[in-house]
């Protein structure tokens, strides 16, 4: 295990957002539950399509297609688990969440082939995999406030992990959020990115991609890299669409302060995608 410094958000910092309730996000989410930008592909597309058509995209470039045993670190509500077993025909997969909730909301559903664990990727003892996805989890691998440092520490730590898991030439498919780094922040993001990090998601933290590929230096080889801000301003502008017109039924899972909050966000993430203060990388990696 790893010492506290060079942990990502805590346990309860993660609960704070993913324990809110399982009905809360059915109400806005795709039927396949996925928590991460979607692939979009042309206007007249749909979000449940977009999911499905990045779920393909991510376990292919890590190729897992009919591998026996794959790890999803930060598997949300097992979208992408049911995926790789029904779509790509995988053996076996364990899917790793901070999220209890989650976890019994994939059991509802799951049978053996499905191993999903309450657990931090840094306490994961189990290696053998044949492939690595990771989507909209590494953001939490460093928390706010960490120097350019402790944060290439955190992140090389993760890669090393990684490595120890796969065979050579095994794949990581990681999908994160990072910094635009383009032009500085105007005063709106700034205080949008304050209220993200103080209301949404505490404790985490948008990655510049230099950081994100720095820290997997001598653990992976870049296959490929893509940048899609306007498929996830896309994605958040569906999110939030959906949740606002399904308003009245959410305020009674959650209130009307978390809803309130919440279209915030999801509207701010619009304007920061679109203006390019982040960006959203996939990246397939492999171990070399
Ligand atoms: C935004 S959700 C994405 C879920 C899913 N990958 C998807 O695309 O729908 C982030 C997930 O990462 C998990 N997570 C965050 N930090 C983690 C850590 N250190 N170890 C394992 N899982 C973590 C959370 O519990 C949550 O399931």
């Amino acid at each position: 295990m790893h010492g506290d410094r060079y942990r990502g958000a805590s346990d309860t910092a993660i609960r704070h957002h993913y324990d809110l309730g399982n009905a809360f996000y059915e109400l806005w989410l795709d039927e396949s539950r996925t928590y991460s930008c979607a692939l979009w592909d042309g206007p007249g597309d749909d979000l449940a399509s977009a999911q499905r058509r990045k779920l393909a995209y991510m376990a292919e470039g890590a190729r897992a297609t009919g591998a026996g045993r794959v790890l999803d670190i930060g598997c949300g509500w097992g979208g992408m688990l049911r995926h790789l077993v029904e779509e790509q025909g995988v053996g076996r997969v364990v899917g790793l969440t901070l999220s209890p909730s989650q976890r019994s909301s994939i059991e509802e559903w799951a049978d053996d082939r499905y191993d999903v664990r309450v657990q931090n990727w840094a306490d994961h003892e189990d290696g053998g995999y044949d492939a690595i996805v990771s989507l909209g989890a590494f953001e939490h691998f460093a928390r706010h406030g960490m120097s350019r440092a402790e944060r290439l520490e955190a992140y090389r730590a993760f890669f090393r992990r990684c490595r120890g898991w796969l065979p050579p030439g095994g794949r990581l498919a990681l999908q994160t959020n990072v910094a635009g780094r383009a032009r500085p922040l105007d005063r709106r993001a700034v205080g949008d990115m304050m209220f993200i990090i103080e209301k949404i998601f505490p404790e985490s933290v948008m990655p510049p991609l230099s950081e994100v590929v720095e820290g997997a230096e001598r653990s992976f080889d870049v296959v490929t890299v893509r940048n899609d801000p306007d498929h996830y301003a896309r994605t958040c502008r569906a999110w939030h669409d959906a949740l606002a017109a399904r308003r009245a039924e959410a305020e009674r899972e959650v209130g009307t302060e978390v809803v309130a909050d919440y279209l915030r966000y999801l509207s701010a993430c619009v304007r920061q995608f679109e203006r390019r203060d982040l960006g959203l990388a996939r990246i397939i990696f492999e171990r070399v």
